[in-house]
């Protein structure tokens, strides 16, 4: 199954590697300029392969030093190398043999960031996904699982720190001031979760000890001077191994936790066993340079890589193709813990506001693929929105249709009997099959069929006979995955709400089997339910808590809309109705602008938002989220077709105003009420929540005077980064023109010039923001004595800034935004081709601009297709794209 440059790799075309390794024993001798590595590797011929067959292994840009079988060098005629294999034939037929292989490895050179690299004299390595194949050939695959013991030697000044996975059992000094660790890793792993450290490192150290008396040292280790700062995500760790014992019954396993925090990182964070490695963004932080945001991703991101250990590591998976049993399962974990750890009904949204704007379009574009996807050619272009985000969706509509009891027993049983597999979706399915006692044969299809399924629904009330009939249909087109079609298992959450603002008891008439509690299981194409015994039209509340990842399309009236943005008792519900509201009437406003000019919001759409901050019956940070006007993408995205940029970033901006006019009074006194306390800064929830709520009113307000003062006053005093970042991009956003504004990025740059991770803020900033000379100030960033292509942190700034969060000037219409895209990824591609395919993406919704957009998007992509030496990585985005 080893990839060429291009070939298709096919799900079907599984098959058990030749070989197993029982033992990997490395010796990594580290120097400036250059790492040698043994490997040493203990390896027998799996039963019944045939005896002739040889031994194939992975590379990727190795050289090999040394070659030896059982001691004995191999001859040049036994073997053939190349950078991205290694086949060796005359190998023993049955018995264990050992294959020393030698490589030398170039760290600083590594710009792609993928196998062993040097980041700000850090060595440190990524190996998910085939990143081990570039420090030693190997079978690099997830299920082939081995215990690993690893030596590293280093200069003792230059790498005072040496980690690897495990647990550290020796280490000592070596002669020229050289020292050496050795750790012992216990556990079976893959490859893909090997990892090693080594270098000057501060360290935040803390210990636990787990529910059944196993004492644990925690350590969190940063660039010298910030381990300070590591201190908010050393708690949520900690909080997270609480949860993990209490909710799931999974303890830790070994007698260290090891996290490191590297300043360039292609991804977030990395689930190495016993050794985490982070993107500094997701480990550093304090109320001065992180948002609210910033501590809610910290403590996530924490969490997720933290439950891998056992969804992931304990059980991995038995091939790339099935991702999501350990992607989707950990990140339903990290966001069941952050709703016990916060808020439920605001994690929930903030959810589904996510899998909407990420997740949405991917399923409905060039890139759509299924949950469990069944071919790739670049396995790290799977690393999506749709394994992640919507693979969470599964295993949550699982838990709905399972209930929690007979969930956790699934769960219990998926741990106990596949601990130490290399597992598949089928494994996971069969054992909620088995606890619940189901054919979860048609759930299954969630896995296979790509796109969002469009769920329509109407309903209609019989006054005299008390009743309300619900029909529903779904429907699923073929998209660009040309995947399946079936019907599948919808779990629906409902509610009817009275008048009074509580939920009516409905019967389901005939006690009609596909309604249990507050779930319709919708099994079919089509379904009319009929609820009985209603005295009074209820309002229906349909598709609670995002019970199922589909398109909702219901013909609802405003009014009832209105009515359950003031009346659902749930929560979610709330938000729901409120934000159908304000998203469609945006959208049609949208639309009509395109054909016949200027259009406005009603006045009782916008009064709708007023009333929701206002309700102090609701906690603030579910007001900021019913206040918050949808993104400019977002309205993009329900246009749907022939969109214009343009007249979207115009009605949003005019439609904030407008907003900010009616809202006056209620939201300076409600800005008052809420002003920063003194003293002591809280990242709690509650307190993230005042922030967020005080915050999400000052567009409006400043939209609506058409003047920087409130934004000005609230920058210059800013005691926390949350407050800041607000009123920056206010400032920056509406009155780019302004001199404040100009002041502000000035004094925002001259506070921060030495914090990489704020710097970050300030390059996106700009990139982000909506106007006219946008364009070279983006290119004159490019030439700032602190932009580095090479790290990606700055390059997903400015690249993701414009291309990922500024519309209007993304798309302008004269194609140019597009085309300085293009050109930036090229560079991008020749450094670092993950982190250009992953910025590419942000075309994928290029099909569904206006033709001029699309013919430039066109264009632009077919010049940049045209180019001779892309990589793997952008190339596959790049034509899938354009297909
Ligand atoms: N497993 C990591 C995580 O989600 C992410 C690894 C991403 N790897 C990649 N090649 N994109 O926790
Ligand atoms: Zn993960």
């Amino acid at each position: 199954m080893r990839a060429e440059n291009g070939q298709i790799i096919k799900l079907e075309d599984y098959l058990p590697a030749d070989f197993v390794i029982h033992q990997v024993d490395m010796t990594f001798d580290l120097r400036d300029g250059h790492a040698d590595v043994l490997t040493r590797l203990v390896m027998q011929r799996r039963e019944g392969v045939a005896a002739e067959a040889p031994l194939e292994l992975d590379g990727d840009e190795l050289s090999l030093t040394s070659l030896a079988l059982n001691g004995t060098p191999v001859s040049p005629q036994n073997y053939t190398v190349a950078p991205d294999s290694l086949k060796i034939d005359d190998l023993p037929a049955q018995d264990q043999f050992t294959l020393e292989i030698g490589t030398r490895l170039h760290p600083e050179q590594n710009t792609k960031l993928m196998g062993l690299y040097r980041s700000n004299g850090i060595w440190c390595t990524q190996c998910e996904a085939q990143g081990f194949r570039r420090i030693t050939y190997f079978l690099d695959r997830p299920d082939v699982l081995a215990t690993y013991k690893v030596r590293l030697e280093a200069d003792k000044a230059a790498a005072p720190v040496l980690l690897a996975n495990g647990n550290p059992v020796a280490s000592g000094d070596l002669p020229n001031g050289r020292h050496f660790a050795e750790w012992i890793d216990p556990h079976l792993k893959p490859s893909y979760l090997f990892a090693i450290v080594g270098g000057r490192l501060d360290v935040l150290k803390d210990s636990l000890t787990t529910i059944s008396g196993r004492h644990v040292e925690l350590a969190i280790y940063t660039e010298p001077g910030l381990a300070e700062r590591a201190t908010y995500a050393m708690d949520a760790l900690k909080r997270s191994m609480w949860w993990d014992e209490r909710r799931f019954g999974r303890e830790y396993d070994l007698d260290v936790f090891n996290i490191v925090a590297i300043s360039d990182f292609n991804m977030g964070a990395m689930e190495n066993k016993g050794l985490n490695v982070f993107n500094h963004k997701y480990v550093l932080l304090d109320s001065e340079t992180a948002t609210d945001a910033d501590y809610a991703g910290v403590e996530t991101v924490i969490a997720h890589e933290y439950f891998h250990n056992w969804t992931g590591n304990r059980i991995t998976c038995r091939d790339w193709f099935q991702l999501c049993l350990k992607e989707g399962l950990t990140v339903y974990r990290d966001q069941e813990f952050s709703s016990d750890e916060r808020s439920r009904p605001v994690k929930r949204i903030s959810c589904v506001h996510t899998l909407k704007a990420n997740q949405f379009p991917e399923d409905q574009g060039p890139l759509q693929h299924p949950v469990r996807p069944t071919t790739y050619r670049e396995i790290n272009n799977f690393y999506t929105a749709t394994v992640y985000d919507k693979g969470s969706e599964l295993v949550r509509m699982l838990a709905t249709i399972l209930g929690e009891d007979k969930f956790r027993a699934g769960m219990d049983l998926y741990f106990e009997r596949h601990d130490g597999d290399a597992a598949t979706i089928e494994d996971f399915i069969a054992c909620f099959a088995q606890t619940a006692n189901m054919d979860l044969s048609q759930f299954a299809l969630w896995y296979n069929q790509a796109g969002t399924p469009r769920l329509t629904v109407s309903q209609s009330y019989d006054a005299k006979a008390g009743t309300l009939t619900l029909n529903l249909q779904q429907q699923l087109d073929k998209g660009a995955a040309g995947t399946g079609t079936l019907p599948m298992h919808i779990p629906v959450r409902f509610g009817l709400v009275g008048a009074n603002g509580q939920d009516i008891a409905a019967e389901a008439a005939s006690d009609d089997a596909r309604v249990s509690g507050d779930t319709i299981h919708l099994t079919t194409a089509s379904a009319t339910i009929v609820f009985t015994g209603l005295n009074q039209r209820p309002l229906l509340s349909i598709l609670r808590d995002f019970s199922a990842p589909v398109q909702l399309q219901y013909e609802e009236s405003e009014a009832d809309r209105l009515a359950l943005a003031r009346l659902d008792p749930d929560a979610y519900g709330r938000w729901r109705a409120l934000t159908d509201l304000v998203g469609d009437s945006l959208a049609d406003a949208a639309r009509q602008w395109a054909k016949s000019g200027p259009q406005t919001v009603s006045d009782t759409v916008l009064g709708a938002i007023v009333e929701a901050a206002d309700d102090t019956s609701l906690e603030p940070a579910l007001r900021a989220q019913m206040c918050s006007l949808p993104g400019e993408t977002e309205i993009a995205r329900l246009v749907a077709e022939d969109v214009n940029p343009e007249i979207i970033h115009t009605l949003r901006l005019q439609t904030l105003a407008r907003l900010g006019m009616l809202g006056g009074e209620t939201f300076r006194s409600l800005r008052a009420e809420l002003a920063e306390p003194a003293g002591e800064f809280s990242a709690s929830a509650a307190s993230a929540g005042r922030r967020a709520l005080r915050n999400c009113l000052l567009a409006p307000l400043s939209a609506a005077a058409g003047r920087p003062d409130d934004a000005a006053k609230q920058y210059a005093q800013a005691t926390n980064m949350s407050d800041r970042m607000a009123a920056l991009t206010v400032l920056v956003h509406q009155f780019p023109q302004e001199l404040v504004s100009q002041d502000a990025l000035t004094d925002f740059y001259n506070r921060f010039e030495s914090d990489p991770l704020v710097l970050d803020k300030w390059f996106a900033l700009q990139a982000a923001s909506p106007n006219a000379d946008t364009l070279e100030r983006v290119e004159a960033l490019l030439h700032h004595e602190k932009f580095k292509l090479a790290n990606p942190n700055r390059a997903r700034a400015v690249i993701g800034g414009l291309a990922g969060a500024n519309p209007s000037v993304f798309h302008r219409a004269d194609g140019a935004g597009y085309r300085w895209v293009c050109g930036v990824l090229l560079q991008l591609d020749s450094l670092n081709p993950q982190t250009a395919a992953r910025m590419a993406t942000a075309f994928r919704s290029w099909r569904s601009m206006n033709p001029a957009l699309r013919q430039q998007a066109e264009a632009a992509l077919r010049q940049l297709a045209a180019s001779e030496n892309l990589s793997r990585d952008l190339r596959d985005i790049v034509e899938r794209t354009l297909k």
